[in-house]
């Protein structure tokens, strides 16, 4: 059997250990012979594929690296037309591919879907710092980005606090609140400001105008999808051609203006970008890591293609691909990590 593996969409912490799991378990049931494919579908779109092959020593030395040592694109769009389709049909059957793993985030999944059209059988394994993917309580790299954020947090309150500033500080996540929310828990934030929850520009002045008199600082922890009630989403830039075109950023430069005005304290914002995405992966991601990519690998070995690796209720199972591509796992607003969070004055920034 011959197997591609590929990783799609932004990197995370852990897929260096997915890629390690998947090739060893192939490689030790003896009958397998593993294909690395460079930069996510870009990799098969190409005249001539761009692939290596995976060998035990190759994945051997990797587990604890960050990013992914077959590369990566968040852009390449294999159904973008019909010539490109095509091109990734002729490649694969040059290739003689019976499947591929791919690694990525409901971006990479919509087009593993998608990509049944010309009979390539994919199997899934969810990535994401922004954890938000269908069916998967906990995908990996979260952990890591979450550690990132929160000391991220702890650095800004000791100026915050010598300073007597209002510190906003903008996390990654997309249009999922879970990077802002638990980093925000995790790293002692006074406000998280959500993509699911639109805050109301008084209730926050009103809470750093307190604070003001008091402890004299503010954190206020902002994901990127968050937007003031009334107001749009702030969007960064546009890449048409991607299968996600919308980027965003740039929420706590627009908070930051709002509410500056209100307080007496200086307003600052520090947007943590792609710091978030880097780094080598924590002890829990490793191992998450390590048993998707072991269970990605089973998969393939009992033919239940066109599934994806899950976890839910704390165990490792799968889903059909076509039941999380096009879809996203928000923050519930029943979530009980809300209402810990309120229960212990975090304010959500609700009118
Ligand atoms: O989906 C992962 C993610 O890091 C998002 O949190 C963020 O909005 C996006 O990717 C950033 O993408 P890029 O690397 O293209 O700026």
């Amino acid at each position: 059997m011959r197997v591609g593996v590929l990783t799609g969409g932004g990197d995370c912490p852990g897929l260096n250990a997915v890629i390690r799991a998947v090739t060893k378990s192939l490689i030790n049931h003896g009958q397998c012979e593993v294909l690395g494919i460079a930069d996510g579908f870009e990799g098969l779109m190409g005249k001539k594929p761009h692939v290596k092959p995976l060998s035990w020593d190759e994945v051997s030395g990797i587990l604890h690296l960050g990013g992914t040592i077959l590369g990566t694109s968040n852009s390449a769009n294999p159904l973008r037309d019909e010539a490109t389709l095509e091109q990734v049909e002729r490649n694969v059957r040059a290739l003689g591919l019976d499947v591929v793993v791919v690694i990525g985030g409901d971006g990479t999944m919509s087009l593993a879907h998608g990509l049944r059209r010309i009979g390539l059988h994919c199997v899934g394994v969810p990535k994401t710092i922004d954890n938000d993917i269908a069916n998967c309580e906990r995908s990996f790299g979260f952990d890591t980005a979450v550690a990132t954020v929160a000391e991220s947090l702890r650095r800004i309150e000791n100026t915050a606090m010598s300073h007597h500033r209002v510190m906003i500080v903008e996390t990654m996540g997309r249009h999922a609140g879970w990077l802002a929310l638990e980093s925000g828990i995790a790293g002692a934030a006074d406000i998280i400001l959500l993509p699911e929850i639109d805050y109301d520009l008084q209730t926050i002045i009103k809470v750093c105008q307190k604070r003001e008199q008091r402890q004299r600082y503010t954190i206020i922890c902002i994901g990127e999808g968050a937007k003031e009630s009334g107001q749009n989403l702030t969007v960064r830039e546009r890449i048409e051609a991607s299968p996600d075109p919308v980027r965003l950023g740039g929420v706590g430069h627009v908070l930051r203006e709002r509410l500056q005005p209100h307080l007496k304290s200086e307003v600052r914002t520090t947007v943590l970008g792609h710091v978030q995405r880097g780094g080598d992966p924590t002890p829990f991601d490793r191992v998450l890591a390590t048993q998707f990519g072991h269970h990605a690998a089973q998969l393939v070995l009992s033919g239940r293609l066109g599934h994806m690796v899950t976890l839910q209720n704390g165990r490792i199972g799968s889903v059909a691909i076509a039941d999380v591509a096009n879809t996203q796992r928000t923050v519930p607003l029943d979530s009980p990590l809300l209402t810990m969070a309120r229960d212990i004055g975090i304010c959500f920034g609700e009118a």
